[in-house]
């Protein structure tokens, strides 16, 4: 089987190149064609180009890790935030349906407008409160034209390799005496390992039986909030001999609403991820076991 990989460097585009390589042949792009040896483009915000590299190397599988993930920048970087998260996901779904190739996707919590404290299902109305949400809404919708697709909707993605909150608490809390939390926002941070080998795992049943097609929730068990997630981070991390300066009563709740940003987030990011783990007998462990592990990677890669 080829793949092609899209965002072959984000979080979960580098896990993904380590879980997709047992099903197949794997070409992996980045959005610069560098050390691309057929300059194969992998810029979602063009579109021509995309064409061109998914007629060319034909695969019968593309998996979609790249995205517009700037949550705030895309409030008014909205032209490229729907180029990349709707108008590639369409030309994808076209160019893979005419292929006769399955099509990967993720998206997001951020869908959803965080009312109530009910664990969001598949099947319940979504409501984006800001632009990067209702480009992912969008994006999730062009896809499904491929009626050969997978989307995997998550949240609070975090991974030892990139940006994410947990690397920025380990930061702030190594610099600072005090830090202000969100405390009133709940969801599930989610390991893009687990995402990867999740995908891997699906893949390889969807292909078998077409029927498993659509969109699921998939996201760590259990649930916490930003400021609770901070306090495990931290917590742990001091436990494994990192320097961290903030104390643990130091690590203040705050309100949504005593932080300004420019993209509002939804109040409640839980996602019901029961689907999945039935259709496709898959068990999603609690979120702490995969959080625990990354700072244990970062605190041997640290000592090294
Ligand atoms: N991060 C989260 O908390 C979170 C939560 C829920 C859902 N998701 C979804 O999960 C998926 C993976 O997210 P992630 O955390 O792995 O994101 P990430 O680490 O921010 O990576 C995003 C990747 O997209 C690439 N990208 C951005 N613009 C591009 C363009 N024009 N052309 C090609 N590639 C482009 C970036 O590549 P360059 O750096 O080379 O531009 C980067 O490698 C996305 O669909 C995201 O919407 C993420």
């Amino acid at each position: 089987m080829k793949i092609l990989l899209l965002g072959r460097n984000g979080q979960l585009g580098w896990e993904l190149q380590r879980s997709l390589a047992p099903l197949g042949e794997v070409v992996a792009l980045a959005s610069q064609a560098q050390g691309n040896p057929n300059q194969w483009c992998g810029d979602l915000a063009n579109l021509e180009g995309l064409r061109q590299t998914v007629r060319e190397v034909a695969p019968d599988l593309v998996v979609n890790a790249a995205a517009y993930t700037a949550v705030d920048k895309a409030q008014t970087d909205t032209q490229q935030a729907y180029a990349v998260n709707a108008l590639a996901p369409a030309l994808l779904a076209e160019e893979t349906q005419r292929l006769g190739a399955w099509l990967m996707h993720y998206s997001t919590d951020y869908v959803f407008n965080g009312s109530g404290e009910q664990p969001w299902r598949e099947s319940d109305a979504c409501a984006p409160l800001s632009v990067y949400g209702a480009s992912k809404h969008q994006g999730e919708r062009e896809i499904a034209r491929n009626p050969k697709h997978l989307i995997l909707r998550t949240s609070w993605v975090y991974a030892a390799r990139g940006s994410n909150f947990a690397k920025t608490m380990l930061r702030l809390g190594a610099e600072r005496d005090e830090l202000r939390v969100i405390d009133d926002q709940i969801g599930a941070p989610t390991g893009a390992e687990l995402l990867a080998d999740v995908s891997a795992l699906a893949l390889r049943q969807a292909i078998a039986q077409p029927a498993l097609a659509g969109l699921y929730h998939c996201a760590a068990s259990g649930q916490t909030s930003w400021h609770g997630y901070a306090q495990f981070v931290l917590q742990e991390a001091r436990g494994l001999g990192m320097q961290i300066h903030v104390r643990p009563e130091r690590i203040l709740p705050i309100k949504s609403a005593d932080y300004a940003v420019a993209a509002p987030r939804p109040l409640n990011s839980r996602l019901d991820c029961s689907r999945i783990q039935e259709l496709f007998s898959i068990n999603l462990p609690f979120w702490q076991l995969a959080v625990r592990r990354m700072l244990e990677e970062i605190a041997v890669n640290h000592r090294l």
